[in-house]
């Protein structure tokens, strides 16, 4: 897929958050512009000054690309408070945490109650937290994959949306099912974008049937071999 600019397609309008490489930002940038995903990126945030997700934005003409550090000795509710007023100004129909390293306080849970999503490495519930692909890979698992969630002020906890999944290979390597499971976020969150703005996502986490899709086959997936994806094609 190109990335050609992408930011005045669509309407929903979205805010990413994110700290680092920003694949996620990346897959979802793309899908707008091949046209899989009405929305635009209104805003891209990051904590993280350097991280490659802010270059990737500006690349795709995203029109707001803010760094927000947190500084020295802030306080984790005054951070979000501007955080908060950052969001806000660009008025976001949803706003989608794509490897944001920060806990989102409950003023911008709040805010943004039922249109707040995360995209987590793991079969939530399980391997909530931190390095989940590890968790998953030292449990000896048979299967792990990923999960896009709304979010609530418990810590990866908020109702599940999607999930794909995979089998995991004899002596797979850590980061082997690390990569096969990004790849998997690449097709989940940029679809969860696109229920969003189908309006087919409930308060509550859940997605209306019968969708009028414009992904109407598993052709248009990308899955990875052996990989399975929760939505009913
Ligand atoms: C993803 O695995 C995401 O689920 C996790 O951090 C990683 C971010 O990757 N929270 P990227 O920055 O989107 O490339």
């Amino acid at each position: 897929m190109t990335s050609v600019p992408s930011a005045t397609k669509g309407t929903l309008r979205v805010a990413v958050l994110a700290s680092g490489n920003g694949s996620n930002l990346q897959a979802l940038l793309d899908r707008i512009a091949a046209g899989h995903v009405q929305a635009k990126v209104v805003l891209v945030v990051s904590d993280k000054p350097d991280a490659p997700a802010l270059a990737r934005a500006r690349r795709a003409q995203v029109p707001a690309v803010v760094a927000l550090p947190k500084e020295p000795g802030e306080k984790a509710a005054t951070y979000d408070a501007r955080l908060l007023a950052l969001l806000q100004a660009e008025k976001p129909d949803l706003v989608v945490l794509a490897g944001y390293m920060r806990i989102v306080g409950p003023a911008i849970v709040r805010a943004f109650a039922g249109r707040l999503v995360n995209v987590h490495p793991a079969l939530l519930p399980a391997f909530k937290g931190l390095a989940a692909v590890r968790q998953a890979h030292e449990a000896g698992v048979a299967e792990a994959g990923c999960s896009t969630h709304l979010v609530t002020d418990d810590l990866d906890g908020g109702p599940v949306l999607l999930q794909a999944g995979l089998k995991v290979r004899p002596q797979e390597t850590l980061e082997s099912l690390q990569a096969r499971i990004l790849a998997l976020e690449h097709l989940v969150l940029p679809r969860t974008v696109q229920l969003f703005a189908e309006g087919r996502v409930a308060a509550d986490g859940r997605i209306a049937p019968h969708p009028p899709s414009t992904w109407k086959a598993r052709q248009d997936l990308d899955l990875v071999s052996g990989a399975w994806y929760s939505e009913g094609f």
